[in-house]
């Protein structure tokens, strides 16, 4: 199961242009907002889960923050990346693993994932999620699918969220909230899908 789904995500990079998939965007504007908000020193750690070859590390990059990894199930996911983003891609860490079975190694100043963990749907997978989490992030930025959005993603079934769902979720495990914003993204084919996106602070990390 696990390899039939990491393989899903390399079909899915191989096979499909950015254009092609629903979840691309040119400039991750909330994404982008929720950083803002945070006014996180250059040199935070800056974790993007599911990162894919989402253009947020350009962003990063373009910014001057010099701690970013990305981590993403999928090989080809990062070397789309990496090829997008040229002698670029030399500054970040670059990490090919499924989130769950990730160790990571620092605490992060900033644990970002857009539309990577709304594909847990087994309650212990959720729990392993969030519970690794709270051990690693001093800030969390989660987007997922929200109650009125697509029950699917890329032909896989995914967990909706609404604010209070989300909030419940990590708020038990520890984390303040600070906001939660509902988004409406356009997809490259024109039609919309509605998101959720919350920011938690965990204030009991050194
Ligand atoms: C819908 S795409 C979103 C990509 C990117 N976050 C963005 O906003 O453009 C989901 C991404 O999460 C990755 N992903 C899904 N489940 C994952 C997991 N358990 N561990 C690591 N990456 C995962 C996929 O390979 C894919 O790149």
């Amino acid at each position: 199961m696990q390899n039939a789904f990491k393989q899903h995500w390399e079909n899915i990079y191989t096979t499909k242009t950015p254009e092609q998939v629903s979840w691309t965007q040119e400039m991750p504007e909330t994404s982008i907002a929720f950083l803002e908000a945070l006014q996180l020193p250059k040199d935070a750690s800056i974790l993007d889960v599911g990162g894919g070859d989402s253009k947020f590390a350009d962003y990063l990059l373009k910014k001057g923050f010099t701690n970013i990894s990305v981590l993403d199930i999928s090989e080809k996911s990062i070397e789309r990346a990496k090829n997008r983003l040229g002698n670029e891609a030399n500054k970040i860490h670059w990490i090919n693993s499924n989130i769950l079975d990730f160790q990571p190694s620092i605490k992060y100043d900033l644990w970002h994932d857009r539309a990577a963990f709304h594909f847990l749907t087994e309650k212990k997978e959720i729990d392993a999620y969030v519970q690794l989490a709270s051990k690693f992030a001093k800030n969390l930025v989660i987007g997922t699918f929200s109650v009125d959005g697509p029950f699917k993603c890329s032909g896989l079934e995914i967990t909706q969220y609404d604010e209070n769902k989300m909030k419940d979720l990590f708020q038990t495990a520890g984390f303040q909230n600070t906001e939660c914003k509902r988004v409406v993204h356009t997809t490259p084919f024109g039609s919309t899908q509605n998101f959720v996106f919350c920011g938690f602070v965990k204030r009991d990390l050194e």
